[in-house]
């Protein structure tokens, strides 16, 4: 059987680089010898309140950033969470089986909570029961993210063990997949924390900027003065992140990054790794524009999409009814 690569995104905000790198661009890779499910997350969006014109548009726009990184939707299934009420449905039973503790330590709350004070809702907390169930409804094998999901992953394959313990084997245990290099982009003016599309700045390259933005924000990002270009991210956080985004945009890794730059300036990294951005950003750009000028065809795609997959999570989601005692609805 073929394995089983599941991925989402939030539409949040304008995708990042981080977000690119992290994610995005790994997933044509899986589609030659595995099916793949790729879902925009808007019920995890509204967690954070979103103004109902920018929601609309971003999730448009998540499908067509995944149709631009190159995924064919012939063969990969692109789908929107809220066509598939499965996922809400399976996100509530996973609930029970989620402790509040469990709950509490997971890290993307923490910040988000100490942020968003003013809306601090419900859903925020229990959002990694629903990101369990977004997963486990397709029998995923594996699920390529960023570094930041690896807790939420954890979760999820906790989730599965216990339910497959208390109720009998019903779900497949996800394996969490980083990328070889990228899967912890830093902000360029703060490479302590994450590039973030929630708080786009200096240090956030979009994937909307023009090459001569972004060139711009890579030349003034945050170095040091030891003078030499070492990847070292406990010590040399900035450079090592530019030699980690040159080396997920050149698909090396930092090591092998490193070497063609022995004895140079900071100056010499930097024009490469905006180079390589604004090449890349090129590529996605141009492909991503065609997909959102023709909303007929992205409709048409998200619509096949989400056939398939309420096909594969209803089946999954009255396997779990049945073990869990639910009486399935009475056919005619
Ligand atoms: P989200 O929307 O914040 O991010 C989407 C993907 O981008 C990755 N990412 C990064 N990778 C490298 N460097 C960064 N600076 C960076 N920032 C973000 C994320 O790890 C992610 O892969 N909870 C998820 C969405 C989600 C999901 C799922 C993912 C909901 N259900 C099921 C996988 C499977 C999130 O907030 O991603």
């Amino acid at each position: 059987m073929d394995k089983i690569i599941f991925s989402g995104v939030q539409p949040s905000g304008t995708p990042s680089l981080g977000n690119y790198l992290g994610a995005f661009k790994q997933f044509p890779k899986f589609e030659e010898a595995h099916k793949v499910y790729l879902c925009v997350v808007d019920e995890h969006a509204i967690t954070v309140r979103q103004k109902p014109e920018d929601l609309h548009h971003n999730t448009l726009a998540i499908a067509a950033w995944y149709l631009a990184s190159g995924i064919n939707p012939n063969v990969s299934t692109i789908f929107i969470q809220s066509h598939v009420p499965a996922h809400t449905q399976l996100g509530w039973m996973l609930s029970t089986l989620t402790y509040m503790g469990e709950l509490e330590r997971m890290t993307q709350y923490k910040d988000k909570s100490q942020k968003k004070a003013e809306n601090l809702n419900a859903g925020l907390f229990t959002y990694p029961a629903l990101m369990a169930a977004d997963i486990l409804l397709y029998d995923t094998h594996a699920v390529p993210v960023g570094e930041d999901q690896k807790q939420h992953l954890e979760l999820a394959r906790n989730l599965a063990i216990r339910f497959n313990n208390a109720f009998g084997d019903t779900f497949v245990v996800p394996e969490f997949m980083a990328p070889p290099a990228g899967a912890r982009v830093r902000d360029l003016q703060n490479p302590e924390k994450k590039m973030s599309k929630s708080e786009p700045g200096p240090g956030t390259i979009l994937l909307t900027d023009t090459p001569q933005e972004a060139a711009k924000k890579i030349k003034r990002a945050q170095t040091d003065n030891e003078a030499r270009i070492v990847y070292d991210p406990e010590n040399q956080a900035g450079i090592s992140n530019l030699l980690e985004i040159l080396a997920a945009c050149t698909n090396r890794t930092p090591q092998q990054a490193v070497m063609e730059f022995e004895g140079q300036q900071y100056g010499a990294l930097k024009a490469a790794v905006a180079e390589s951005v604004v090449f890349a950003l090129e590529d996605i750009q141009a492909k991503y524009k065609s997909y959102m000028d023709d909303k007929a065809e992205l409709t048409r795609i998200l619509r096949e999409g989400s056939e398939k997959a309420n096909t594969h999570a209803e089946k999954t989601l009255n396997r779990v009814k049945d073990k869990l005692g639910f009486v399935i609805p009475f056919s005619a």
